[in-house]
């Protein structure tokens, strides 16, 4: 299971390589304007710093718009992946960009019917996003379990990227539902480590070794 880190923060991100558990990045406009950063100062400057893919997201609306901007984001680096909102616009972009050889996140992506409709237009990835279902309501790691559930049934190439993640319990549920790739939140990344019990158990051994004749 690969593990990206959702953030434009480049501080987060060097922090996050160096545990050694950031596999590649995904961002949204959202996260882009959190750094305060010129767009393509950010872009370029997460992929030099990222072996990994590195989702950046099309802003345009109609395909040929998407595909033009696709093909800027496409050349600045060979990890770049562009992520393309679930529409019927996006779709048509997305099987265009694929046969240029351009990787797509289908973004935005609420139901099995969509991520279906991605993987037919052959996407490289498809995003659904479960915190934002949990927010209103349903149940985000369900969707997941049913476009897997597709994916496996036809064979589709197209990776699911479990994102809008809250807490460490949707990586758990991810996981065991065999999903190709989280993106976190650093803040849950930096959680997934930590168990009371082990830093009880560090206390003791620590607290013991005092005692040992040395
Ligand atoms: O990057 C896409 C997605 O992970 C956004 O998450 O927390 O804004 O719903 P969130």
């Amino acid at each position: 299971m690969d593990f990206f880190l959702d953030t434009a923060l480049v501080d987060e991100i060097r922090a996050g390589l160096e545990m050694g558990m950031v596999d590649g990045i995904t961002t949204n406009p959202s996260l882009v304007a959190k750094t305060g950063k010129k767009f393509m100062d950010v872009v370029k400057e997460i992929l030099d710093l990222v072996p990994g893919p590195v989702s950046i997201e099309a802003v345009s609306e109609k395909a040929e718009d998407m595909i033009a901007e696709a093909r800027d984001i496409s050349g600045l680096g060979e990890n770049a992946v562009v992520k393309i909102p679930m529409t019927e616009e996006g779709l048509k972009a997305v099987r265009a960009l694929g046969e240029e050889g351009i990787s797509t996140n289908v973004t935005l992506v609420f139901s099995p019917l969509q991520a279906l409709m991605a993987a037919k237009a052959g996407a490289s990835y498809v995003s659904p996003f479960v915190g934002r279902l949990d927010d209103v309501g349903e149940d985000g790691m369900s969707l997941v379990s049913q476009i897997l559930e597709i994916f496996d049934n036809y064979m589709f190439e197209t990776e699911v990227i479990v994102a809008s993640v809250r807490t460490p319990t949707h990586v758990l549920t991810a996981a065991r539902l065999g999903a190709d790739i989280v993106t976190l939140p650093y803040g849950v990344l930096k959680k997934l480590p930590k168990h009371p019990l082990t830093d009880v158990g560090i206390a003791k051994f620590l607290a013991d070794w005092e005692k040992v004749p040395k």
